[in-house]
This record gives C-alpha cells, sequence and structure tokens, in this order.
C-alpha cells in the first residue's frame, strides 16, 4: 500500500507541538507476519489504525508479548538517524528467545524501521527536544487458549513524536523504593523486554505516585536490599566524575542507553563501575555527601536527574537536589552523537 498523507502539514504540526511520551502516533505502521510453515511473510506498511484481534489471542491471554524502544533523529543534513538500530534488534531477538517466540532477523528489523521512517518522514522533528520513537512489537496471534507457545506472530512497527519522557525541561525526579513489590527474580524475565514486566510494575508505579514520587526504583526481589533499575530505565550514581550502577545479574534490563553512557563516560574522563549498591548504602553515601548525583537512562527518558528518593525507611535528597554535572556532561556528548553534531565513532547512527 502506498504510503499516502492522511492529515494535512498544518494539523500535523498542531499535533506536535508539546507531544507528552505516547500520545502521537504517526500515520503508518508495519505490519509482519510469521508462522511455522510461511516463516517471516506479509511484510507491508499499512495506514496506523485500530485492528481487529480474536478474542481468544495468545498474546493477550498469556502475555507472549515482547517490544523494543529506540529513536530516529533528525540529522544536520536533514537525513534521518537510527540510534543503534542494530543494538536494539538484537536485544529484540533475545526477548524473543525468552519468550519462546521466533527471532526476528535483524535485516528485517531494520527494513522495517527504515519502511517506517521513509513513510512517516515528515513527522521525524526538527527542533531538538523531540523525536521519532519507534516501537517495534512482536506477539502470539493464535486464536487458542491452549497453554503453549504461539505458532504464529504478528511483528509491528508504530511510531510516534514525543518530548523526552518526563517532559522537557522536567526537574529532577524523585523516586519510590518498592519494598513491597518486585520487578524480577532470578531465572525470570526480568532481562527481557517483554509486556508482562511492564504490567507487573504498574502497582508499584501508582504507589509512587501515591508517596509523591514520579517513579518506582526497583530493588532486589531477593532481600529487598539492592538497588536494580528504575520503573521504564537504568540508574546510575555519580560520586563526582565516578560513576556506579548496577551491574546485569540478569534480572535487570539490558539498556542500550546505560551501555552508551558507559562507553561516554570512560571517553569524558570519568571512571565507571559495575556494581551492588544497597538502599542503605545509597542514603549512607547522600548523607556523608559522597554521592553527588544519580540519574536514570533510557531511550524514553535519555538522561534524567534523580534528585529524592523515598521508601517506606524514610526520605533523602541526592546531592543539593539539582540536576548534577556528570549527568549533564554526558546527555550533551550523548544527545550529540544521536543529532550528529559529533562523529560517530562508534557505528551507532544508522
Ligand atoms: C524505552 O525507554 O524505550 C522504554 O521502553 C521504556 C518506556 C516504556 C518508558
Amino acid at each position: 500500500m502506498p504510503a499516502e498523507k492522511r492529515i494535512s502539514d498544518a494539523e500535523l504540526a498542531a499535533r506536535v507541538v508539546r507531544p507528552a511520551f505516547g500520545e502521537v502516533l504517526t500515520e503508518h505502521m508495519v505490519s509482519v507476519q510469521w508462522s511455522a510453515e510461511q516463516g517471516w511473510h506479509q511484510a507491508e506498511i499499512v495506514p496506523y489504525a485500530p485492528m481487529l484481534i480474536d478474542p481468544a489471542m495468545v498474546g493477550l491471554h498469556y502475555g507472549q508479548v515482547v517490544f523494543e524502544g529506540l529513536k530516529a533523529y533528525r540529522q544536520p543534513d536533514g537525513s534521518v538517524a537510527a540510534f543503534r538500530a542494530v543494538d536494539h534488534a538484537r536485544r529484540f531477538q533475545r526477548s524473543a528467545t525468552r519468550l519462546a517466540m521466533p527471532e526476528p532477523p535483524v535485516e528485517l528489523f531494520l527494513d522495517a524501521l527504515a519502511e517506517l521512517v521513509a513513510a512517516d518522514r515528515r513527522w521525524v522533528p526538527e527542533d531538538d527536544t523531540k523525536s521519532l520513537y519507534l516501537r517495534p512489537i512482536l506477539y502470539a496471534t493464535d486464536p487458542s487458549l491452549a497453554l503453549r507457545p504461539g505458532t504464529r506472530y504478528r511483528l509491528l512497527v508504530l511510531a510516534m513524536v514525543t518530548e523526552t519522557f518526563f517532559g522537557e525541561g522536567a526537574p529532577p525526579v524523585s523516586v519510590w523504593a518498592s519494598t513491597r513489590y518486585a520487578r524480577a527474580a532470578r531465572g525470570g524475565t526480568g532481562e527481557a523486554k517483554c509486556a508482562g514486566n511492564y504490567a507487573g510494575g504498574f502497582v508499584a508505579q501508582v504507589e509512587a505516585v501515591e508517596h509523591g514520587c514520579r517513579q518506582v526504583v526497583w530493588l532486589d526481589a531477593a532481600e529487598h536490599t539492592w538497588v536494580e533499575e528504575m520503573g521504564g530505565m537504568n540508574i546510575f550514581f555519580g560520586y563526582g566524575d565516578h560513576l556506579v550502577t548496577p551491574p546485569l545479574s540478569g534480572t535487570l534490563l539490558p539498556g542500550i542507553t546505560r551501555s552508551s553512557v558507559l562507553t561516554l563516560a570512560t571517553e569524558l574522563g570519568m571512571t565507571v563501575e559495575e556494581r551492588m549498591l544497597s538502599l542503605a548504602q545509597w542514603r549512607a553515601d547522600c548523607a556523608s555527601h559522597a554521592m553527588t548525583e544519580a540519574f536514570a537512562c533510557g531511550t524514553a527518558a535519555v538522561i534524567t536527574p534523580v534528585g529524592h528518593v523515598a521508601a517506606e525507611s524514610g526520605e533523602f535528597r541526592i546531592g543539593d537536589g539539582r540536576p548534577g554535572p556528570a549527568a549533564a556532561r554526558l546527555r550533551t556528548a550523548l544527545v550529540g552523537v544521536q543529532r550528529g553534531r559529533v562523529p560517530d565513532r562508534h557505528g551507532w547512527r544508522h
């Protein structure tokens, strides 16, 4: 199907003035089918629109659903580059494998992104505060309540225009350390980007908001002691120019932005350490002023300072509660590569 314009330029411009995360979807989407007999087939670009699903669909009942989130940025020469698309494709494959689904080939994933960006090119924002967020999703479509993996799947790629997750110019976020709920246990699905991980986190996110916080911060499931990650992003702790982030133990999401921060921090002359940090130590390091800042990082969040922590055991402030210098330097470096302002030394722009 040809990718025709479905709304006017004026309507488009009005929709993207302050695009909150998740709210401004573009005009098209990619759809690809998979079946045991035919493999990947019927790849097409179609208008973004509600779809018919079978009420007994496996993905709906048993949560056999994985997704990705990556961004495409307008470059200074007017072209469009997706950030670390191959790394996202590989993580999508690992998530699919963990949920007993077929792995979408990297080329298929990249072609789907390219087709969608070409069809919705006029939606790729020109200004620096916004980007085009791409959301590949794979789910089992078999109409069956039998408790077994699907034999038919659908891969969709949606796109939306967005500001950063917390909104442009938002103050440092406050986080609620959940000791009542857990996100992921050893051997579970914590390192897969599966829909159920997010659904399972909503109750703690609601609890966070009830305590006046914008995000949950997860502790390990076994001891409720060790900081793991935030609701939809990884976390870093800053001790001056020394950064600490929880190691990829198998229970937290291996963030692509997390990996970029580790690389860029070293290039900026900072030192980085992947080690566990307990909530108690976090509090003690803030009390002694050894910890100077903390920040969240992710595709949606980019790099967002964290200023305040609350938990059943009490609250504390990180540094002076204001954005820290390490987060600011890293954000400038990261956004510079994403938006094509600095050379791409690692082949991250696709
Ligand atoms: C992303 O950063 O792309 C994510 O997937 C997290 C989002 C659901 C908030």
